[in-house]
């Protein structure tokens, strides 16, 4: 089989352990982009010298030279500045918006068949930044935030519960952060509905606690999450390289699906070769509906913050 190749732009904390765990994982060739090369080539020798311990022939470069991301199958941006304490995501907006779209040029130019994927925040609207100045088909750029967050919801519930978290299936929707769209109805422990193993108030509690998960954690380590958000990167990234049609909840270009159209929006969607190669469209309740609906508003308001950029 060819070697695959996967480039990371960004070197920070997100991006150098989504590239070691590329590599232990033996998932592909990494190449690490920073603006500042030393950084990346630090992070990328310091990876490399892990390989001989770890068994794994992956290659890894870090550079500031975006002609190495030539031949690339996926892209991943994680380039960008990270919210600091009291910081919405959204007053990330226009310092990312900038760095996103001249690395969404420079993918254009060097990388122009691969797929990305986006960690940038805010994420829905670096998404939609990438698919305007890229041009790329919408199913080859997609945005990681509902695989990180139905995963802090697993955790959360599997510790209340006391199982393995492998026993529970659960999906959150809409927009990455405060207007989140946790599927209850959809969300299972060993195929019994959580709402019938934890009461109301205290899956509320759960859900909340959620939907806070990367504040929760600003607060106690005095910057953002980023062992978590990698392991989510890496699921995307395998369930594509290795074509396994995992149905994931990301952010996806709509076009009618769930009655949305015009914007990226966290949504299940099946990851293969192709990138989303399918939305699911599962039947929501009336209030999961409404709520993916005042999620998708959030969004719509971000996006003309975009023009002129
Ligand atoms: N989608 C999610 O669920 C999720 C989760 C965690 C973090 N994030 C986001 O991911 C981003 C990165 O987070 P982090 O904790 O790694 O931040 P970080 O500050 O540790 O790293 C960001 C890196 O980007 C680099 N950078 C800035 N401009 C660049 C450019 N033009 N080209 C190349 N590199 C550039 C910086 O030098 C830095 O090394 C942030 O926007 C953060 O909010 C998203």
């Amino acid at each position: 089989m060819a070697r695959r190749k996967v480039s990371v732009i960004g070197a920070g904390k997100v991006g150098s352990t989504t590239a070691h765990l590329l590599v232990l994982k033996k998932l592909a060739d990494v190449v690490l982009v920073n603006r500042t090369v030393g950084l990346a080539q630090g992070v990328a020798l310091d990876i490399k010298q892990s390989m001989p311990i770890e068994g794994s022939d992956s290659d890894i470069i870090g550079t500031d030279d975006y002609s190495q991301i030539e031949g690339s199958d996926v892209v991943i941006i994680t380039a960008g500045a990270q919210r600091k304490e009291g910081m919405t995501r959204d007053d990330l907006l226009k310092t990312n918006a900038q760095i996103v779209s001249e690395i969404a040029l420079r993918i254009k130019q060097y990388a122009p068949d691969s797929i990305v994927v986006v960690v940038s925040n805010p994420l829905d609207a670096m998404a939609y930044l990438v698919k305007q100045k890229t041009g790329f088909k919408k199913g080859r750029i997609i945005g990681m935030a509902g695989a990180l967050d139905s995963a802090r919801l697993t955790s959360f519930i599997a510790e209340k519960l006391r199982v393995a978290p492998r026993e529970i299936r659960t999906m959150i929707l809409g927009s990455h952060g405060d207007s989140m769209v946790p599927i209850l109805s959809a969300t299972t422990v060993n195929e019994f509905p959580v709402e019938k193993l934890i009461e109301k108030e205290k899956l509320m509690a759960i859900v909340e606690r959620a939907r806070n998960g990367g504040a929760e954690i600003i607060k106690l380590e005095g910057s953002s999450a980023y062992y978590a958000p990698a392991s989510s990167v890496v699921s995307m990234v395998d369930s594509i390289l290795n074509d396994k049609k995992a149905v994931v909840a990301c952010s996806a270009y709509l076009e009618g699906e769930y009655g949305l159209s015009g914007l990226f929006i966290g949504v299940p969607a099946v990851l293969g070769k192709d990138g989303i190669e399918r939305i699911e469209e599962i039947a929501l309740s009336e209030e999961e509906r409404k709520l993916l609906a005042d999620s998708a508003t959030k969004i719509s308001a971000q996006l003309p913050l975009l023009e002129g950029i």
